[in-house]
């Protein structure tokens, strides 16, 4: 069956929203001026330093937001960046792999650390995804995961409504006046 949902359809993932890291970049912008602001890979990095690791995955790494910080914290361990978008792994060094989190390519118990952050609302299958990343986590292994709130950007989302309220009642206001050609007919023709 092919899943249509614009947030888990992997051709939208891979051909549009994470072709590259451009728009995730932007969208990471974002949070600059998320208040309270959270330091997510100072987080990541104190979990994995509680278990010494020496084998790290990062499932959907994207452009290597918590990758580079865990590469740099670990030097010793073997830091595995996987994403289902060959594009935005185009400036993250090996070692790397194109792949799904639902199938991940790795033997049971491979890792002593598995990250799966801001991504599992992608994955068709989250109770699979998360299976996997347990399967390949060695026994007493960290698994972390990051996921947005419902209230995520509320911020964002409530500017947005009050100047499109703003645009409509403009719009509302030149119809009034019976201006020809007014936008709202033109709009009615898309
Ligand atoms: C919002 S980005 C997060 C990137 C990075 N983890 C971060 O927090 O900055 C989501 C990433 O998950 C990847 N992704 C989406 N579905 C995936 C799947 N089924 N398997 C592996 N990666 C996936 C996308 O290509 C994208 O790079």
């Amino acid at each position: 069956m092919t899943d249509k949902h614009p947030g888990t359809d992997r051709s939208t993932i891979v051909n549009s929203a994470y072709k590259d890291s451009s728009t995730l970049i932007a969208r990471q912008r974002l949070y600059d001026y998320q208040l309270p602001s959270h330091d997510l890979p100072a987080i990541v990095i104190q979990v994995a330093s509680t278990v010494s690791p020496m084998s790290i995955l990062d499932v959907g790494c994207g452009n290597g937001t918590y990758l580079h910080p865990l590469r740099r914290r670990f030097p010793q361990a073997n830091t595995v960046g996987l994403d289902i978008s060959k594009g935005i792994l185009q400036d993250i060094e090996q070692p790397k792999l194109v792949a799904n989190a639902s199938a991940l390519p790795f033997s049971n118990g491979s890792f002593d650390v598995v990250i799966a952050m801001h991504m599992l609302y992608h994955v068709e299958n989250i109770d699979r995804a998360i299976e996997e990343a347990i399967r390949v986590l060695a026994p007493g292994g960290k698994f972390i995961a990051s996921t947005n709130s419902a209230k995520d950007k509320s911020e964002l989302n409530d500017l947005w409504r009050r100047s499109a309220e703003k645009y409509w009642a403009f719009l509302h206001l030149i119809e009034l006046l019976s201006l020809p050609d007014s936008p709202s007919k033109w709009l009615n023709k898309f």
